[in-house]
């Protein structure tokens, strides 16, 4: 179960922050967590890139100090013990879902959406290592956790093709900063898309990086697309209006309006489309930490439910809910879920809480709708029961 957070965003208040800051300008916050990074250091990090399914890329500068070298993981002992004093950056990703201890960083930004958030990337640098100047397509809140890092930012509109030719990383040919900061423990800086900022090592340093997500259209419409061809039983093929009036292998603007206009009534189905945005939303990262639970029929965990103090959900899951006319239909993990409206207080408390508390436990093992999904998920690993006596 999570607790509440003191405010992340020093004096601004958080709808302060969402009306004047998020996704449009960047800002800068002095002393914003106490101690972010006690719990993990450069270590941890590369014990994690040493596993398979976790994503991480260490990103070198070479003697030519415009040129990026990256090379993803998974790395060995021989990989890091080659690795020069200077100028590298070791970066994981999802490290929330690897150290589920270190998700607990990710209620600081409760005053959002939870489904926006992607992951807790960490970065682990030698002194000038950096990833280079460039532009990130999404939100992202920089923390840094230990030592210091100079950031320095272009807000003007960027070139898309002003890119070094010479690495594969998106990496800014002219870069002309108009802001420099240097970031100490426990200081902030948020970043809206398209802000280009470059972060360099002071020393060594880690740094936190909080990043957010949000479908594109091309994300949105593969997954309606998918739904439909799931659940369409009347398929409605293209029909001619006029054959034969044109050249014999043209394909006419009218043909191609009929087309279009019968693939726009495809997407005019709500059901459809919650079910789609459900599923894309919450379809989880592969997460090599999961443990799934040895088989265990219902009556048992019914039972060692009744010896549970509180639930937590293991932070890989992605959960959702949406109200509708008939109560409340929940996706966990790309699997939906409906239920009537008398147990939506206790939805709204496992996705808001990622939890349950001991009184809601108590309301659960007298209604039996929600006690074949937490089976389901303790099964897969995602739960986590405290306090058993077992
Ligand atoms: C880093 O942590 O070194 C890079 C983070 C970023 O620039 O997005
Ligand atoms: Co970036």
């Amino acid at each position: 179960m999570l607790a509440t957070m003191q405010n992340i965003l020093g004096h601004i208040k958080p709808g302060l922050f969402l009306r004047d800051y998020w996704q449009t300008r960047s800002l800068l916050v002095r002393n914003a967590i106490k101690n972010p990074g006690r719990a993990i250091n450069g270590d941890t990090l590369a014990g994690l890139a040493l596993e398979d399914n976790i994503r991480s890329r260490i990103v070198q500068q070479t003697d030519n100090p415009r040129s990026w070298l990256c090379r993803y993981g998974p790395f060995d002992e021989h990989d890091f013990a080659r690795l020069p004093e200077t100028h590298w950056t070791l970066l994981v990703q999802d490290v929330d879902k690897h150290l589920p201890y270190s998700a607990d960083i990710l209620e600081y930004f409760s005053f959002l959406p939870r489904w926006r958030i992607d992951d807790l990337m960490i970065s682990y640098a030698v002194d000038g290592g950096s990833v280079g100047p460039h532009t990130d397509q999404y939100d992202v809140f920089l923390i840094q956790a230990s030592g210091q890092r100079k950031w320095l930012l272009q807000a003007d509109d960027i070139d898309s093709d002003n890119l070094l030719e010479n690495t594969e990383l998106q990496i800014l040919k002219n870069f002309n900063p108009e802001t420099e900061y240097l970031l100490n423990p426990g200081d902030m800086l948020y970043l809206p898309p398209g802000i280009a900022h470059y972060g360099i090592a002071i020393g060594e340093c880690i740094t936190f990086s909080v990043g957010f997500r949000a479908p594109s259209q091309a994300d949105l419409l593969q997954a309606y697309a998918e739904q439909f061809s799931l659940h369409t039983d009347k398929p409605q093929f293209y029909r001619d209006t006029d054959p034969g009036s044109t050249g014999r292998s043209e394909l006419t603007l009218t043909d191609i309006a009929h087309m279009h206009q019968l693939m726009m009534q495809t997407v005019d189905n709500e059901a459809l489309m919650i079910r789609a945005i459900g599923n894309l939303l919450t379809t989880p990262t592969d997460t090599p930490s999961l443990h799934e639970m040895p088989d265990m029929g219902p009556g048992d965990f019914t039972e060692l439910l009744g010896k549970t103090s509180s639930i937590s959900l293991h932070p890989a899951t992605r959960c959702i809910y949406i109200n509708d006319e008939n109560g409340v239909i929940l996706y966990v993990n790309a699997t939906e879920y409906r239920f009537g409206d008398s147990i939506k207080t206790l939805i709204i408390e496992l996705c808001d809480m990622y939890g349950l508390r001991k009184e809601s436990i108590g309301h659960i093992m007298q209604d039996q709708q929600l006690l074949p999904l937490l089976h389901d998920l303790y099964q897969q690993g995602y739960l986590y029961l405290e306090n058993t006596n077992i």
